[in-house]
């Protein structure tokens, strides 16, 4: 199984790591909106090499499992596990085969909707969620931006590291693709879109109640670092947005 991420991993980890709008913006609006996770079992589909597997962890989780489909990623993961234990495992697999592993507190999904290449597999991966989660349990997922932020298709961002390029109008299943870069590495990523209404029908279907939608906020140390003005373009076209939802 050869998976697209299996090719970029390190550049991935790299870029990633380095950008001001992963640690002021995502991350801190993703952690956010997980909120407390003591002592909780979490599932993190789409677990990359696994920065919030691990951040999850370290914030007293009592068991963070990560699964995801390229197995340079989960090699990163473990290894990052080996050099630093944490007690977070890995799996490797596409969520849509996983199938129910385990009652979960919490399942977070960051980035991992956006790869659905039709309605019927963006369902699978809804219902792999939610049978993963106990009755009251919660998701937290980030997709990209998309849904709820038409691309401006200008280069204001290209100050944050990345830019964003789409057809217009933007159609469902589209490809938006994201360029992220760095003064070393530069990484393009092909995410799918999918509209609100659409990520609602099947977060709906697959069972979940009201789904609430989350745009980006940006941390204290951010605004304090780079001032407001500097993520004023941020905010206009933002890369990715959060949405929580709830198995009742
Ligand atoms: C943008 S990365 C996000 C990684 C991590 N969640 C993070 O936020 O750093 C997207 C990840 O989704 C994984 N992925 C995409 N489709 C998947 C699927 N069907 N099953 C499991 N993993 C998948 C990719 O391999 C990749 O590691």
């Amino acid at each position: 199984m050869h998976a697209a991420y299996d090719d970029i991993s390190l550049a991935y980890k790299i870029v990633h790591g380095e950008l001001t709008v992963k640690k002021h913006a995502e991350e801190f609006t993703y952690l956010n909106l997980l909120g407390d996770v003591h002592g909780q079992k979490v599932l993190d589909l789409a677990c990359g090499e696994g920065r919030f597997s691990r951040t999850i962890k370290r914030q007293g989780a009592s068991q963070v499992v990560g699964v995801d489909i390229s197995a340079s990623m989960i090699e990163l993961a473990r290894q990052a596990e080996s050099e630093q234990p944490l007690g977070t495992t890995y799996i490797h697999s596409d969520v849509a085969a996983l199938g129910t592993i385990g009652i979960f507190d919490t399942v977070s999904a960051a980035f991992l909707f956006n790869y659905a290449a039709s309605k019927e597999v963006l369902l699978t991966l809804c219902r792999t969620a939610y049978s993963n989660l106990k009755p009251g349990g919660k998701l937290v997922a980030s997709v990209n931006a998309t849904p709820l932020y038409p691309p401006l298709h200008n280069q204001a961002t290209r100050k944050y590291g990345y830019l964003v390029h789409s057809p217009s109008p933007l159609r469902e299943g589209d490809a938006v693709e994201y360029a992220f870069f760095t003064g070393s590495h530069a990484i393009r990523l092909l995410n799918v879109h999918w509209s609100r209404a659409t990520y609602e029908w099947a977060l709906c279907e697959a069972g979940f109640s009201a789904c609430s939608w989350q745009s980006p906020t940006v941390s204290q140390q951010g605004l304090e670092q780079h001032g407001h003005e500097f993520w004023r373009d941020f905010l206009l076209e933002p890369n990715f947005i959060c949405l929580a939802a709830c198995r009742t």
